[in-house]
């Protein structure tokens, strides 16, 4: 006898179910699945045109998927919005950062706070102060409290990006997509937003793209290896650089 059904399967997170972008005849990526967790790490590496950032934007509802599926909580998502997407909970940093540079760095986190998908909220007084108290989290998580009046513009480049990040999570959203969040950061910078990076899962599930493997071994997460739009491999770094395969075509390039 078959043993009974659970009468509740909870789905993945977010799965990405053989999805397929197609620029033209150019499949930036190729029949890509993946599967993220609630409160998870995932670091995707991989040479440059490998459809890391296609990979974010068909997620969030930037560029469509010409074949395959996107799931968020066992909902099929790939023919929303983007806004809609963003309303779901998910949320993505740009590789350049994106603050307002003439509001001071708190205001910058207290509008991302008022973006928050429960945004009905935003226009009421408990809405405004829910998202004062959440940028006052927020600015001392990613390490500028001192820096809260400063105009965004007169923040150094790594500030910056810390300030991005800050954005991204004054959503609460529960999906962080992170497009290269240490690019132009010095060792000390990279070794810091590692740091912050790694004090939002848990809360927030984490997807994160970088190609520095120093930074990617301090994340610490689970990696996957983009390749010509394809998954090539995933697992730990360890896992990843014990790989020859992975060592020809993308670690021995990046040494
Ligand atoms: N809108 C687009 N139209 C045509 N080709 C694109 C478009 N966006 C990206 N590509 C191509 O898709 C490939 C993957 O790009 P991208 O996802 O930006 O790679 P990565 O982020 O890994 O560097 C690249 O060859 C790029 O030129
Ligand atoms: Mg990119």
């Amino acid at each position: 006898m078959n043993a009974p059904l659970p009468s509740t399967i909870v789905p993945p997170m977010l799965v990405m179910d053989h999805v397929t972008v197609d620029f033209d005849g150019f499949k930036a990526i190729n029949d890509l699945s993946l599967t993220l967790e609630s409160g998870s790490m995932t670091v995707v590496i991989g040479p440059n045109g490998a459809g890391k950032s296609t990979m974010c934007d068909s997620i969030i509802g930037r560029v469509r998927p010409t074949s395959g599926r996107v799931l968020f909580h066992g909902q099929e998502i790939q023919r929303e919005p983007e806004h809609r997407i963003v309303s779901r909970g998910i949320c993505r940093k740009f590789q350049t950062p994106g603050v307002l540079t003439g509001l001071s760095t708190i205001d910058n986190l207290v509008i991302a706070a008022t973006a928050d998908r429960r945004w009905w909220k935003s226009f009421t007084n408990a809405g405004q102060d829910e998202a004062r108290a959440r940028a006052e989290t927020v600015i001392e998580q990613i390490g500028l409290r001192d820096r809260a009046e400063a105009l965004a513009g007169n923040l150094s480049h790594g500030e910056k990006q810390w300030l991005e990040i800050g954005m991204v999570v004054a959503t609460d959203a529960e999906l962080l997509l992170l497009d290269e969040p240490t690019a132009g950061m010095g060792a000390v910078e990279s070794t810091q937003t590692a740091g912050l990076i790694k004090t939002l899962i848990g809360r927030h599930a984490v997807l994160v793209i970088d190609h520095d493997i120093d930074f990617v071994a301090q994340l610490n997460g689970h990696v996957v290896v983009l390749h010509q739009g394809q998954l090539l491999r995933e697992g730990t770094l360890e896992d990843i650089r014990n790989d020859e395969e992975i060592a020809a075509i993308y670690l021995g390039r990046a040494k």
